[in-house]
C-alpha cells in the first residue's frame, strides 16, 4: 500500500502534534482538518463509538480524496451499564464542561465502594482509504475514586486511576498517560498495521 499522506479528522492540536511525530518515521505526512478549512464539524450522533469513528473518517476520506484517520472515545463505567460511553462528552448535558462531567460522575457513584467502582477508557480509531475502512481499538482499565486528584490531562483524568498505578491519569507525567492510555493503545495498532502495509 503507497500512502504518502494521512488527513487526521481532528482539530485538537495535541493529538495531531502527537501523530504527526509517530508517523514521521513511517514517510508519512500527516494532515489535519486545518488543512481543508472547507471541511465541517461532523456530527457525533452514532450509538457506538465505531459508529462515530467512522462516521467522521468517511466523511473527511470523501471531501479530501485521502486517507483518514479519526478517533472517538468515551469512558465507560461498570457500575453505570458502561454509560456514560459514547454520551462521554455530554454526559452532563449538550454544553457540559469537563468539571459538569466529572461532578455528575462522582455524583452518581456516591454510593458505590471501592472494589465495585471499575471503568475503562475505549477508544475506537477508524481508518478509510479508496473503498477499504479499518478500526482499531484500544482499552485502559482502572477506577473511578471518589475525589478529584491531579491538574493534568484533561476531562475524566482526575477521577480515572489506571489498573496497576497509584496516580491518576491527571498526576501521570504525559509521556506515561499516553504509552498506556486507549488512545495510545489504539494508535500504536494503527501503527503497527501501517507500517506493515508499507513495507508491502
Ligand atoms: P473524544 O472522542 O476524544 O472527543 O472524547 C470524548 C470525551 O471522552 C471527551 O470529551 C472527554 O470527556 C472524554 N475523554 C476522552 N479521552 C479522554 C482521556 O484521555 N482522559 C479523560 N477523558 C477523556
Amino acid at each position: 500500500m503507497d500512502i504518502e499522506s494521512i488527513v487526521l479528522a481532528s482539530r485538537n492540536e495535541h493529538k495531531i502534534e502527537e501523530l504527526r511525530a509517530t508517523l514521521a518515521p513511517l514517510g508519512i505526512e500527516l494532515k489535519s482538518t486545518y488543512d481543508f478549512p472547507e471541511l465541517e464539524e461532523v456530527e457525533e450522533d452514532a450509538d457506538t463509538l465505531e459508529g462515530n469513528a467512522l462516521k467522521k473518517a468517511r466523511y473527511v476520506h470523501n471531501q479530501t480524496g485521502l486517507p483518514a484517520l479519526s478517533d472517538d472515545t468515551g469512558l465507560e463505567v461498570d457500575a453505570l451499564n458502561g454509560r456514560p460511553g459514547v454520551f462521554s462528552a455530554r454526559y452532563a448535558g449538550e454544553n457540559a464542561s469537563y468539571q459538569d462531567n466529572v461532578d455528575k460522575l462522582l455524583d452518581e457513584l456516591a454510593d458505590i465502594p471501592m472494589e465495585r467502582r471499575g471503568a475503562q477508557f475505549r477508544t475506537v480509531a477508524a481508518f478509510v482509504t479508496d473503498g477499504d475502512s479499518y478500526t482499531f481499538e484500544g482499552v485502559c482499565r482502572g477506577v473511578i475514586i471518589s475525589e478529584e486528584r491531579g491538574s493534568g490531562g484533561f476531562g475524566y483524568d482526575p477521577v480515572f486511576l489506571p489498573a496497576a498505578y497509584t496516580e491518576t491519569f491527571a498526576e501521570l507525567e504525559p509521556t506515561i498517560k499516553n504509552k498506556i492510555s486507549h488512545r495510545g493503545k489504539a494508535i500504536q495498532k494503527f501503527y503497527d498495521w501501517i507500517e506493515n502495509k508499507k513495507q508491502k
